[in-house]
């Protein structure tokens, strides 16, 4: 009776591993398929990038409170090296706009120019209008192309 029972749970719980195993295992395929293939890469790049330009803002934002201009163009400076190969970057919605959608990263990048003009010339109050402007540019690409 015991052994019995103990096979039926036996049974049961082969069913699910079976039942859960391929389902996982094909979704998974499935999807790092779709999205490994020349995708990936670009996600991850462009994960990283959004969390080097919150850092860069993060400390741009400290620099301007702190009167540092020499943190603020380490600030300024990350926030443009940021931008490389942002072409590769694929908007999560509304890929259509695609060209909007980089003319975005273009435009935040004349921005932290115009920003590191005014840090350069030591203005930061100038240079948080700027940043102002900077942000701007961020929420206008995460209103529209983020999920
Ligand atoms: C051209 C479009 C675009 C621009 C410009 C842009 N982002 Fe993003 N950002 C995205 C997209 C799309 C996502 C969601 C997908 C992802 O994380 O890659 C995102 C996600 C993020 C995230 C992670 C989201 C979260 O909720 O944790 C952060 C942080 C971020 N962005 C910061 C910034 C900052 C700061 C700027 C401006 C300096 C900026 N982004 C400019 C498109 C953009």
């Amino acid at each position: 009776m015991r052994m019995g029972k103990n096979a039926f749970l036996l049974v049961i719980y082969m069913v699910l591993v079976c039942l859960g195993q391929p389902a996982t295992a094909h979704g998974f395929s499935g999807h790092d398929e779709h999205v490994a293939t020349d995708n990936g890469e670009a996600m991850k790049a462009q994960h990283e990038r959004m969390a080097n330009f919150r850092s860069a803002a993060q400390t741009l934002c400290d620099a301007i409170i702190r009167s540092d201009s020499r943190m603020a163009v380490t600030g300024a400076d990350k926030l443009q090296k940021s931008l490389a190969g942002h072409e590769k970057d694929i908007p999560h919605k509304n890929r259509k706009l695609a060209k909007e959608f980089h003319a975005l990263y273009v435009e935040l990048g004349k921005r932290a120019e115009k920003m590191k003009t005014s840090i350069r010339a030591n203005d930061l109050s100038e240079a948080a209008v700027s940043y102002g402007q900077v942000l701007s540019v961020c929420a206008s690409c995460h209103n529209k192309f983020r999920d």
